[in-house]
C-alpha cells in the first residue's frame, strides 16, 4: 500500500512538473489598446471601426463578423474578399464552441490532373494566375450562415455602413500603395490591361468602389441568393468562363458552407480551440504544442537556441504529417485520433536531441498503427457579452488570381493552388502535398489557416490568428507561447520576432530583426539550414487578450496597417 502511495505521489509530482511552466509573478501588463467591453482587431482601421460600431449599437460578435468581413473586402482588397473563402472558430459566452468552414471548392468539372501537361508536368501559373486558378467562392455563404444561426441585427443594417464605405471611398495607405505598385503589372496582364481596380493610386488617394457597392447591396437585400443565384451568379460565372476558367452557375448554386467540430486540446493549463480539416491549422498546431509540452520552455527563454530547436523539430515532424495525411474530410479519411494521440506524439519526438538537427530527409509522415507572404487576413472579435470569434479569410495569393471582375467590383481567388496539383511537387508556399489533397470535383483544398481561441482556467483568455500561408500555423503557435510561456502582453506577443520551419524545404526562416548572427551560427553548427537570402515578414497576427480584470487588450500587428478598435 505504502509503495502504491509512493508511486502515486511520484507520478503526481512528475505530472505537475511536466504540465506546468515556471509561473511568472503576475500577468504581463497591457501595452496594446485596452477596451472595457468589446473589441475588433483587423488588418484595417476602417474594418475594425465598422465592426466595433456594430457591437456598440447592440450587435453581437457574429453580427460584427459579417460587418468586418465585408468591410475588409472594401478596405483591404489584398485579401478581404467575397471572391474567396475562410474559416471561423467561435466560443460563446456560455462556453459553447463551434467552427464554420466556408473554404472554396473545386469546380464540378475539376479533375485530378487538370494542371498537368501531356507529359505529366505542372503547367506554370495555371493554378496561381487568372481564371483557371479560381475555386468556387465560399465567403458569402459563410457570413450568411453565421448570420442565420447567430445574428441579432438585420443583415441590411449590418451591411449599410459597409456599402457606404464602398460608395464614399477608402483612403489608400502607404503600405497599400506599395502593394498596388508591386502587383500592378500582373493585375494588368491578367485583366488585359483593362480594369477599374485602382492600381495607379497613391498613398492618400480616396478610392471608391461603386460596382462593389451594388454587389454588396444585392447581398444585403437577397442574402445568399444575392450572390449564388440571379444577376451576380450569372455575371460572375460568365466572366470566369470567358476568361478561360471553370466555375459555372451550377457550381455557385451548389456551394454550401459547412459547420465543423473544432480541434480542441490542452497545452499545460491552457485549453485550445482551433480549426479542423479541411484546414490543417488546428491539427498541426495541436501536434507542435503537444510535442513541446514536456519541456520547461519558459526557462529556455524567448527565441533562445533551445526554444528555436524544440519548436523547429516539432514543426518538422508535424508538417511532414500535415502534407501527407490531411485533406478535405468529406473526401478522405484522416486518422485524427491516431495523429493526435499522446503515444504517437511521444514516439514522434523520440529521436529529437538538442545536440543536433534532425534532417528533413530522415523524417517522413508517421506510420500509424508549404514562399508566400501575407495574402490572407485574420480578425479577432470579442463582444460585450463575452462571445468570441476568430476568423481567417483569404483569396490565397495577393489579390488572389489577380482576376478582377469590373462589373461586380471584386477579385477572384487562386485557391486551386492549395491543392496538390501533382504529388511531391511544391505549391506556391513550398508545401509538398500528397494524395489526400489531390483535386476532385467539389472537394475543398487543404488550408493552413488557424483561427484559434484559447481558454485559461476555464475562461476566455486569447483570440488569435494570422495570414501567412504555410507560416500561419507556426506564427499562431509562437504568439500563444509568447503570451503563456514568456508572459508577454498581447501587443508584445504579436510584435515579437518570429521564425518558421515546415519540414520541406529543410530550412529555418528567421525574420530580419531579433536573431543575432551568433544565434544563427550556433544553430548552423548543429546542422540547421538557415535562410540567409530572404528574411520575409512571418505572419501579421491580430489578437485579443482578456486581462485579469475582464478588460480586453488588442494586439494589432505592427507589420501592417492593423488596428484594434474597442470601447
Ligand atoms: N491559402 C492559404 C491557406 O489556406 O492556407
Amino acid at each position: 500500500m505504502k509503495t502504491i502511495r509512493l508511486i502515486l505521489l511520484k507520478s503526481l509530482v512528475l505530472l505537475l512538473f511536466v504540465n506546468c511552466k515556471t509561473l511568472p509573478a503576475e500577468p504581463a501588463k497591457a501595452t496594446g489598446v485596452v477596451a472595457e467591453k468589446a473589441m475588433v482587431v483587423s488588418a484595417r482601421e476602417e474594418a475594425s471601426a465598422i465592426g466595433a460600431a456594430i457591437l456598440k449599437q447592440g450587435g453581437n460578435a457574429f453580427d460584427a463578423m459579417v460587418a468586418t468581413e465585408m468591410a475588409l473586402v472594401v478596405a483591404y482588397p489584398f485579401a478581404g474578399n467575397v471572391g474567396g473563402g475562410g474559416f471561423m472558430v467561435y466560443r460563446k459566452a456560455d462556453g459553447s464552441i463551434g467552427a464554420l468552414d466556408y473554404r472554396e471548392k473545386a469546380p464540378l468539372s475539376a479533375t485530378k490532373d487538370m494542371y498537368l501537361d501531356s507529359l505529366g508536368n505542372v503547367i506554370p501559373d495555371m493554378s496561381t494566375k487568372g481564371a483557371t486558378a479560381v475555386g468556387v467562392p465560399g465567403t458569402v455563404a459563410g457570413i450568411i450562415e453565421v448570420h442565420k444561426k447567430f445574428g441579432s441585427l438585420p443583415l441590411k443594417d449590418i451591411l449599410a455602413p459597409v456599402i457606404a464605405l464602398a460608395e464614399n471611398g477608402v483612403i489608400v495607405t502607404e503600405k497599400q500603395a506599395a502593394r498596388f505598385e508591386k502587383v500592378r503589372e500582373v493585375i494588368l496582364e491578367v485583366n488585359d490591361s483593362v480594369t477599374t481596380f485602382p492600381v495607379d493610386s497613391k498613398a492618400g488617394d480616396i478610392v471608391k468602389y461603386p460596382a462593389l457597392a451594388t454587389t454588396l447591396s444585392r447581398i444585403a437585400e437577397q442574402g445568399r441568393d444575392g450572390f449564388y443565384k440571379g444577376e451576380t451568379a450569372k455575371v460572375l460565372a460568365t466572366f470566369i468562363q470567358e476568361n478561360g476558367g471553370f466555375v459555372t452557375e451550377e457550381d455557385l448554386e451548389q456551394y454550401q458552407a459547412q459547420w465543423r467540430e473544432p480541434v480542441v486540446f490542452d497545452y499545460k493549463d491552457l485549453h485550445i480551440i482551433s480549426m479542423s480539416p479541411p484546414s490543417s491549422g488546428g491539427m498541426t498546431i495541436n501536434q507542435i504544442l503537444k510535442m513541446m509540452e514536456p519541456y520547461d520552455i519558459a526557462k529556455f527563454g524567448h527565441n533562445s537556441e533551445k526554444t528555436v530547436q524544440l519548436f523547429v523539430e516539432a514543426a518538422r515532424r508535424a508538417y511532414a504529417d500535415r502534407n501527407y495525411w490531411l485533406g478535405d474530410p468529406d473526401f478522405v479519411d484522416i486518422p485524427m485520433k491516431e495523429l493526435l494521440s499522446d503515444f504517437y506524439i511521444k514516439e514522434r519526438m523520440a529521436n529529437f536531441s538538442f545536440d543536433k538537427a534532425t534532417k528533413s530527409e530522415d523524417i517522413h509522415e508517421g506510420s500509424i498503427q508549404m514562399s508566400e507572404s501575407m495574402e490572407t487576413t485574420h480578425y479577432s472579435i470579442v463582444d460585450a457579452e463575452g462571445n468570441a470569434i476568430s476568423v481567417t479569410t483569404t483569396l490565397n495569393g495577393a489579390y488572389g488570381s489577380k482576376l478582377y471582375c469590373d462589373e461586380l467590383g471584386f477579385f477572384l481567388n487562386n485557391e486551386m493552388d492549395d491543392f496538390s496539383s501533382k504529388a511531391g511537387v511544391p505549391n506556391m508556399f513550398g508545401l509538398v502535398g500528397a494524395k489526400a489533397n489531390s483535386i476532385a470535383p467539389g472537394k475543398r483544398m487543404l488550408s493552413s489557416m488557424t483561427p484559434t481561441i484559447v481558454e485559461k482556467d476555464g475562461k476566455l483568455w486569447m483570440v488569435v490568428g494570422t495570414p501567412g500561408g504555410s507560416t500561419i500555423i507556426t506564427a499562431v503557435a509562437q504568439t500563444i507561447l509568447n503570451g503563456y510561456e514568456f508572459n508577454m502582453s498581447m501587443q508584445e506577443a504579436v510584435d515579437a520576432p518570429r521564425f518558421h520551419h515546415q519540414w520541406l524545404p529543410d530550412v529555418v526562416i528567421f525574420e530580419e530583426n531579433g536573431f543575432s548572427k551568433e544565434h544563427k551560427d550556433n544553430l548552423k553548427a548543429k546542422g540547421y539550414n538557415i535562410n540567409e537570402d530572404r528574411t520575409p515578414i512571418i505572419g501579421k497576427v491580430d489578437a485579443i487578450r482578456v486581462l485579469p480584470d475582464g478588460t480586453l487588450e488588442g494586439g494589432a500587428d505592427h507589420r501592417g496597417d492593423d488596428t484594434a478598435v474597442g470601447f
